[in-house]
C-alpha cells in the first residue's frame, strides 16, 4: 500500500453540507453531485442518553428533512470506520429514503475482536453481511455522476477508508484540523505507525484537495471547524506537518494514547457500530439490552 491508486480530479467539486453533532463533536456530511439530485450520507450519528438508556434521531431527522427539502436521492450511506465515540444511524436513514450502506472490508477484523469482548453468539455474523457493500483499497462507486475512490487508511482501526470524491476527501479519523493533530492509535487493532503511513498517503493528494474531518473538539478554545487542505495539514499539522518523521511521530502517538481516557460512549457505539448501525437483536422479554464488559475493554 502506498500511491494513491486512482487519478484525483480536482475539476470536479462536489457539494457538501456538514452537521456537527455537538454532544460527540462528530461532524456528518451529506455529499451532492453538482449535476444531479444524487447524493450520499457520511458517518451519520445516533443520539444516546446513555445513563437512561435512551436512543432518539434528532441528529438523523435533520439529515433527512436536509435530503428531503431538497429533493435529493440518497444513493449511499458511509461509514468511513467503525466508530467508538458515536452510534450510526445508517439503517434508521436507510430504512427512511433506502441508498446502499458501505464499510471497509476489514469490518470483520472489527467485529471478529468486539465479537468475543462482547461474547456475542454465534447469531452475530463477522462477515460484513450487515453491509451492503464492503470497499477494497482502490475501490470506486458512483454518486450519481460523482465517482468515489476508497482507499484503506487503517491505524486508527483496521477498517478505516478516506473516500475521495473529486476535490474533496473524507478521511474519518485518520487526521483531525491542522492544530488537532491527529487520532488515537490504540483501540484493539490500531497502530501508531500504520496510521502515520495512512497519513502519508492523504497527504500525498494534490495539495488543493479539500479534507473534511469527522471530528473537532476546538482546540484552545476556537470555534468548532472541519474543513481544511492537503496543503495546510502539510504546513501545519502539529503531529505530522513540517515534515515530522516517523519515528518522532509513533513516539509522540503512543506517549499521548497511554494518557487518554476510553470514549464516554465506546461501549455502547462498539455493540451497535459493529452491526452497521443496529441495536442488538431483542432477547425473550421482547426488550432490547446493550452490555457492559467488566474489566474487558
Ligand atoms: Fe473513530
Amino acid at each position: 500500500m502506498s500511491a494513491v491508486p486512482f487519478t484525483p480530479d480536482l475539476d470536479t467539486h462536489p457539494e457538501v453540507t456538514a452537521f456537527f453533532d455537538a454532544p460527540t463533536n462528530t461532524i456528518s456530511y451529506v455529499v451532492k453531485d453538482p449535476h444531479s439530485n444524487a447524493c450520499a450520507v457520511i458517518d451519520s450519528v445516533m443520539d444516546i442518553d446513555y445513563a437512561a438508556g435512551r436512543i432518539t434521531y434528532d441528529g438523523a431527522d435533520a439529515i433527512i428533512a436536509h435530503i428531503e427539502q431538497h429533493q435529493l436521492k440518497l444513493e449511499w450511506l458511509i461509514e468511513t470506520h467503525v466508530h467508538a465515540d458515536h452510534l450510526s444511524a445508517a439503517p434508521y436513514i436507510q430504512g427512511k429514503l433506502g441508498g446502499r450502506l458501505g464499510i471497509g472490508e476489514n469490518i470483520t477484523i472489527v467485529q471478529e475482536t468486539f465479537g468475543k469482548i462482547f461474547n456475542e453468539g454465534t447469531e452475530f455474523q463477522r462477515d460484513g453481511s450487515q453491509f451492503d457493500r464492503l470497499f477494497k483499497d482502490g475501490d470506486s462507486y458512483q454518486i450519481g455522476g460523482l465517482t468515489a475512490h476508497v482507499m484503506h487508511t487503517p491505524g486508527h482501526t483496521p477498517a478505516c477508508m478516506t473516500h475521495v470524491i473529486g476535490d474533496a476527501a473524507f478521511v474519518g479519523d485518520t487526521l483531525f484540523m491542522p492544530d488537532g493533530g491527529s487520532a488515537r492509535a490504540d483501540f484493539p487493532g490500531g497502530d501508531a505507525r500504520t496510521l502515520y503511513r495512512s497519513i502519508q498517503r492523504v497527504l500525498s493528494l494534490p495539495r488543493e484537495t479539500r479534507l473534511f474531518m469527522c471530528h473537532d473538539y476546538g482546540p484552545n478554545g476556537r470555534d468548532i471547524q472541519w474543513e481544511t487542505t492537503v496543503g495546510e495539514e502539510i504546513d501545519h499539522n502539529i503531529h505530522v506537518g513540517h515534515g515530522t518523521d516517523e519515528d518522532t511521530f509513533v513516539k509522540m502517538r503512543e506517549a499521548r494514547d497511554a494518557t487518554l481516557a476510553m470514549p464516554k460512549l465506546i461501549i455502547p457505539s462498539l455493540q451497535v457500530n459493529m452491526r452497521g448501525g443496529r441495536l442488538p437483536p431483542r432477547d425473550e422479554s421482547g426488550k432490547t439490552f446493550l452490555k457492559v464488559p467488566v474489566n474487558g475493554l
